[in-house]
């Protein structure tokens, strides 16, 4: 009962934040992402009726507390989905392949990669991923982490808006596969982080309940949404990245009028801001976007990525930048005793 599976992080043009239904996990509004090549959780997940508690290695190192009580949680309701009444303790082993430090951790990863390898390790006949088995999977990895949802799919990916005390009301669909639009990129420019960040759920639990911002956030993410999707069939970068660049800065909009305010921009990200906005002027195609915490991140193309990536650079406060073409969804590395990291 062990296996090894894989999922990209992504990041999302159209922003998820705030949710319909906290025991559930359901995002107020729906949004869209972009899976992403190279960044990636590699998870094994291995089941033992000898063992007496859940482990969690992340990193080479043993977590214990809240991190691992999440996990735990996790593994129970992939074992519901399968209809198992209980499930043995597992040790399980996580490795992201981007530094952990630099808060690039994604959540949306994490939780895409746990569920998949626990199905797969709990699954008394081989994980075969077909679409409709993707969408439970979706479903699951939701429950873990809203983001997570989308990293189930390659390239373009929607996760829509949920119906309170529906759990199977918000899933993950494709849009385009990563073979589909192979023009597109991803800049991050990687920012100190002099302080911690508050993480994205509270961030948003509290932008929900404090922030006169956050219904009008609410109120657009229907007609972005719309608007993004439209861009992506035309493979209109232009149309996409002004839809990213209002539905990012809108949410942080939302977050900056909390009582307090969350605040996770720093110098560098308005930096990237503007660096982006002149660049526009001089003819490149880039447009911006950031999440919570202090990166600039650029929606780009092939031909303009480097200069963007050099631009980012060059702002005081970004250590270095990393490059992302579209990247695949979720998979099932390898199962059975040999499965391992
Ligand atoms: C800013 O998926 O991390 O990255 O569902 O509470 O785990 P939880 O939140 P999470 O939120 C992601 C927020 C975001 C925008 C996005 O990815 O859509």
């Amino acid at each position: 009962m062990r296996a090894v599976a894989e999922a990209n992080t992504n990041i999302a043009l159209v922003k998820y934040w705030g949710k319909n239904d906290d025991t559930l996990n359901l995002p107020a509004v729906p949004s869209l992402s972009l899976t992403l090549d190279g960044l990636r959780t590699r998870t094994e997940v291995s089941f033992d009726a000898g063992e007496s508690a859940d482990t969690l290695i992340l990193n080479e190192a043993a977590v214990a507390g809240e991190p691992l009580a999440k996990v735990s949680r996790h593994l129970d309701r992939v074992a519901r989905e399968l209809g198992l009444p209980s499930r043995p303790r597992a040790r399980v082993r996580s490795h992201n392949n981007f530094p952990t430090a630099a808060g690039l951790a994604s959540s949306a990863s994490a939780f895409a990669a746990l569920t998949v390898a626990a199905t797969a390790a709990l699954s008394p006949a081989p994980l075969h991923i077909d679409d409709s088995w993707r969408g439970r999977l979706s479903i699951l990895a939701r429950q873990g982490s809203g983001s997570a949802a989308r990293s189930l799919f390659g390239g373009l990916s929607v996760l829509g808006t949920g119906t309170p005390g529906q759990v199977d009301s918000a899933r993950g669909t494709p849009l385009l596969a990563e073979t589909d639009w192979p023009d597109l990129r991803l800049v991050i420019g990687v920012a100190t982080e002099a302080q911690k960040d508050t993480g994205s759920t509270d961030g948003m639990r509290h932008t929900a309940a404090t922030s006169p911002y956050f219904a009008p956030f609410v109120a657009a993410a229907p007609s972005d949404l719309a608007a993004a999707i439209a861009a992506v069939r035309a493979r209109n970068l232009e149309a996409l990245g002004q839809v990213a660049e209002r539905s990012a800065l809108r949410m942080h909009a939302s977050a900056l009028a909390a009582d307090p305010a969350i605040v996770y921009l720093r110098g560098a990200t308005i930096e990237g801001l503007h660096v982006l906005r002149g660049l526009r002027k001089g003819g490149i195609t880039a447009y911006f976007t950031c999440d919570a915490g202090p990166h600039p991140k650029a929606l780009t193309t092939a031909a303009d990525a480097d200069r963007v990536a050099a631009a980012f650079a060059a702002i005081p406060g970004v250590l270095r930048t990393i490059v992302a073409r579209p990247g695949p969804g979720a998979r099932v590395i390898a199962t059975g005793q040999e499965a391992a990291l």
